[in-house]
């Protein structure tokens, strides 16, 4: 099976899992990327059956609109019962590296917001330590120097993403090389620094349900 059909029958697997809840009411957090794009156009034919949704970036609040979804700002929705999106990244305890997409700051707070944050991944996303993929740290761009020279002494190879600005008008900078001992307290050590918006670790806060997508099946682990 292609790594695009094992995100597509996730997608597929979340749609099952949320769809037993959905009444008038219900406001959906909803992620970024190619994996939450899927799972997004499989929820369109269920629009009726819910009130709209709160995108964690601006290219999923896009798509939702166009198939029609209501978007609504996370102020005015309150608490959300699910929050489903992909991950670049994530271990046994549900933890996660997040960001590839530069949408790790709204990804974060929106999955705050929510009762269940559900993670959709192809089985490649799956490890045993997190770090392997280059850590995203979201950052003011006047900071920017001064959170890579404190990245250094945390022993990451930082690396500043040329080109990209996120939702919020900030930069990213990968970690690349980075060991992740103790993801909660390495989440909590990168907040601390002066000029960092967010990280990608997804630690404190991890998945409640992931569905991991396998040439055998969708695996499912609370
Ligand atoms: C977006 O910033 C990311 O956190 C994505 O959720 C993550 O990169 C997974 O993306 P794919 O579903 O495209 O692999």
């Amino acid at each position: 099976m292609t790594q695009d059909a094992l995100k597509a029958a996730v997608a597929d697997a979340a749609v099952q899992e949320i769809s037993p809840w959905l009444d008038k009411n219900t406001v959906l957090g909803i992620g970024t990327g190619s994996t939450a794009n899927l799972f997004i156009d499989r929820l369109s034919p269920l629009r009726d059956r819910f009130r709209g949704a709160v995108a964690s970036s601006d290219a999923s609040a896009e798509r939702l609109k166009a198939l029609g979804i209501e978007v609504l700002t996370l102020n005015s929705a309150g608490i959300l019962p699910f929050y489903v999106d992909g991950a670049d990244e994530v271990n046994a305890a549900l933890q996660m590296i997040k960001g590839g997409g530069a949408a790790l700051t709204r990804e974060k707070i929106v999955a705050a917001c929510a009762e269940r944050f559900i993670c959709i991944a192809d089985g490649s996303k799956q490890v045993k330590r997190l770090g392997q993929f280059p850590l995203p740290v979201e950052v003011i761009p006047m900071a920017r120097s001064h959170v890579g020279r404190e990245l250094v002494k945390l022993g990451a190879e930082p690396v500043y993403r040329q080109g990209v600005i996120t939702d919020n008008g900030n930069q990213i900078i990968d970690c690349y090389d980075f060991t992740i001992d103790d993801p909660i307290e390495m989440e909590a050590r990168l907040n601390a620094i002066a000029g960092v918006v967010t990280n990608g670790l997804f630690a404190a806060r991890g998945a409640d349900v992931l569905l991991l997508g396998k040439e055998d099946g969708v695996a499912r682990t609370t």
